[in-house]
């Protein structure tokens, strides 16, 4: 196919040899299959900030670390060059997350490159080489549910461990490529130490999940995996082989009047965030 605009410079740059097709055009990417020497690989282009308002809308970015104070400060302005530097940071957060959820051996597509707002990275493939499919559209038995469900809370604890909350994990963003489940869609990742809303976002991970296979294997729905993996990983006991049992008493008691107010304003700007999305 002819290279869309965005694209052209990475040719120019002899990142890209040919564009082959467009894979999706999703919520707030458009992602491509292109050539690289002999290699396949995937570019996904990011969506201008306007086009993608609901997963920035909601803290994501908070605590997020940028180079300096001036960018600090523009960014808390909302000036034109503070704009910049956010669409900048938020594009660049998932070659981040990629590097170091690869080095931590989470099953994520490999990232090549970055360059121009353009994230070069393997192409996740079923097993005659195609594009993988999503979650979503397949179908499992209850043992494959239940195998696929452990082995994804696996990557959950991974990524903990190496201090990373994904935030959007649900069938969606999960390939099933030849060799089991990838995970992809990483821009608005977490750092589990710095933001506050890291443990609502890890539990939402883990219900996602749970309700998914659930569907397949009814039973995984009771689960209580996402109490039990924060509880360990705030005890500090947390690491990558530990063994789980989807059971957690919640603490009785004592009510925490902070946390359940920053618990309606959680919802609050979830469900604010939800009708941008819609617009
Ligand atoms: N590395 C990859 N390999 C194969 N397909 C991919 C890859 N990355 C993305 N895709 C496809 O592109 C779609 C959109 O990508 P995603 O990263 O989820 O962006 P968004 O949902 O923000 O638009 C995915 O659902 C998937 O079908
Ligand atoms: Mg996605």
């Amino acid at each position: 196919m002819k290279a869309p605009a965005r694209l052209r410079s990475l040719i120019d740059e002899g990142l890209i040899d040919t564009v082959v097709r467009q894979l999706m055009s999703g919520k707030e990417a458009m992602v491509f299959v292109v050539r690289c020497g002999d290699d396949t690989r995937c570019a996904k282009v990011y969506k201008e900030a306007t086009q993608r308002s609901f997963r920035q809308a909601v803290d994501y970015t908070e605590n997020r670390k940028v180079k300096n104070t001036r960018q600090a400060r523009a960014m808390a302005k909302g000036t034109r060059f503070g704009r910049q530097a956010q669409e900048a940071a938020w594009q660049s957060a998932e070659v981040d997350a990629l590097h170091r959820l690869a080095a931590a051996g989470v099953r994520v597509p490999a990232p090549y490159n970055f360059h121009d707002g353009v994230l070069l990275m393997e192409l996740v493939t079923d097993v005659r080489g195609d594009a993988a499919p999503r979650l979503n559209d397949m179908g499992f038995t209850p043992d494959q549910a239940r195998g696929h469900h452990q082995m994804l809370l696996r990557q959950v604890v991974r990524m903990l461990c190496a201090g990373i909350v994904h935030g959007d994990l649900s069938e969606f963003n999960i390939l099933l490529g030849a060799d089991g489940p990838v995970i992809i869609d990483l821009p608005q990742a977490v750092d589990a130490a710095g933001n506050n809303h890291a443990e609502r976002m890890l539990l939402r991970d883990v219900v996602n999940l749970g309700d998914f296979f659930g569907r397949f294997a009814p039973e995984l729905r009771d689960t209580r995996y996402g109490h039990e993996i924060w509880d360990l990983y705030r005890r500090g006991v947390l690491h990558p082989d530990v063994v789980l049992s989807g059971r957690f008493e919640l603490p009785r008691g004592a009510i925490d009047v902070g946390s359940v107010v920053r618990e309606i304003d959680d919802a609050r700007a979830e469900e604010a965030a939800r009708r941008l999305r819609m617009q």
